[in-house]
């Protein structure tokens, strides 16, 4: 696959006839339907799926949305929120504001907390600036987004008017369901449908990521086509040794069960950093359950290297790393001679910052394989659309195999409705009465 190289040559795996067995046939049961939650298994054939039409519409209402606003705030959490925010993050220029000249709108997002600091300071920034909102929620019913949109809304309102409120906000939701639904077709909202069979978490390559993405000025044609090309990739009839997402999951269950607990993934870019929060969602609320599931984690590198570095080679040894490894930067950067030498870096005259930056990532992986942390390395050729498109989808693929490998649905989360139940009692909401006198006699 020339856009995603796997190296587990450092996991300390030899892959076992069982253990192939096993991964293939996790991947054959995702593509049969009959595993368990076969109602979520929309997102397997979603690259493929997506017509030209389709990314028309969406870039089309992108448009309409950068013509009116130079802020738009995204509104979702979990599933809803951190595949775009991921993408952004990655393609974006993380000091576009300090460019004067810079033409192209601001993507923000809120809903994703219920900090009232965090949403008083958007709303004062926003005040500088002509707004528009896209609101993302698949049960519609979310209650942090829901907060988010109300504020939002109002403000949207007061300033424009009700009529053109409903040209500045957008709603992403569930095609019939729920109170996102029912307040969209009441304002007129323009809509996109989350499609039944896709959880939040896979829906990335759905409108949830993609409006927000073309908001940004980022290529979704693209993005979909290097997912489209992993689809391809990863398929049940793909042998299972030019599978990379069969192998990620094979590798990664059994160190799980040789004791590595906890997975942490990495990479030397900090603009992948997002895409370590998307992949923990993913991976943590899919295989986290029964009292199973590898804990995923993550670091950036090399700065966490002073942080968390001492713990990944001398702590506990439960960890394995997963590396995303980017070979081609955008940018070219040399280090320069200096006469004086009084930093003593000369060593480095001539050199590009990435040549350290990989002969950093060699040592470290050198060291923590000599420590005891198997590496798993996944190598991008450079950080584009497609490529991301591409990883993207290779963890969905690893994620669904992984799972049912470990025994589990990967796409349920029963778990994330206990503390809801709780925060509704503890605010009195109305059909948590009983809860509510349950919950205060124990405080
Ligand atoms: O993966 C999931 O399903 C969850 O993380 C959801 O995405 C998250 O809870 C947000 O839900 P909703 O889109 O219904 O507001």
């Amino acid at each position: 696959m020339k856009n995603l190289k796997l190296d587990i040559r450092k996991s300390g795996i030899d892959i076992t006839p069982e253990l192939k067995d096993k991964a293939s046939a996790a991947n054959a049961l995702l593509e049969s339907g009959e595993g368990a939650g076969n109602d979520f298994l929309g997102w397997i054939h979603l690259p493929s799926s997506i017509t030209e039409e389709q990314i028309a519409c969406i870039k089309a209402q992108a448009d309409k949305l950068r013509a009116k606003a130079d802020l738009i705030i995204c509104i979702g959490i979990g599933g809803s929120y951190l595949g775009a925010k991921a993408v952004v993050e990655a393609m974006t220029d993380p000091f576009k504001l300090l460019h004067k000249d810079q033409k192209e709108p601001t993507v923000v997002f809120a809903g994703q907390n219920i900090s009232e600091d965090y949403i008083s300071q958007l709303m004062e920034a926003a005040r500088e600036h002509s707004i528009a909102a896209i609101i993302i929620s698949k049960s519609g019913t979310t209650t942090e987004p829901a907060i988010a949109f109300r504020l939002i809304k109002a403000e949207i309102e007061k300033r424009y008017g009700k009529q053109e409120a409903a040209e500045r906000i957008v709603a992403i939701t569930d095609k019939a369901r729920g109170a996102l639904k029912t307040l969209s077709t009441q304002e007129g909202y323009p809509t996109f449908v989350i499609p039944d069979d896709v959880g939040g978490r896979f829906s990335v390559l759905t409108p949830v990521g993609l409006l927000p993405l073309a908001v940004a000025g980022i290529d979704i044609a693209a993005l979909v086509h290097g997912a489209q090309a992993m689809e391809q990739a990863t398929g049940k009839e793909v042998p299972f040794e030019e599978n990379p997402s069969a192998i990620y999951a094979a590798v990664r269950n059994a160190l799980y069960n040789g004791g590595k607990k906890i997975e942490i993934l990495g990479s030397y870019e900090p603009r992948l950093q997002y895409i370590n929060e998307w992949w923990k969602q993913l991976y943590g609320e899919s295989e986290g359950k029964q009292g199973k599931g590898i804990f995923p984690a993550s670091v950036t590198l090399t700065a966490d290297l002073h942080s968390m570095g001492q713990y990944i080679q001398q702590g506990e040894r439960t960890l394995f790393e997963t590396i995303i490894s980017v070979v081609e930067p955008d940018h070219k950067m040399v280090i320069e001679s200096d006469a004086e030498n009084l930093d003593g870096l000369n060593f480095l005259a001539g050199k590009r910052i990435s040549e350290v930056n990989a002969k950093a990532e060699l040592g470290v992986q050198l060291a923590h394989v000599d420590g005891g942390v198997p590496n798993i390395r996944i190598e991008l050729p450079k950080v584009n659309e497609e490529t991301i498109g591409g990883l993207l989808y290779f963890f969905e693929r690893a994620c669904g195999i992984s799972g049912y490998m470990l025994g589990v649905n990967p796409f349920d989360q029963p778990g994330v409705e206990a503390y809801k139940k709780n925060m509704f009692a503890l605010l009195d909401k109305p059909g948590y009465e009983e809860e509510s006198k349950a919950i205060k006699a124990r405080l």
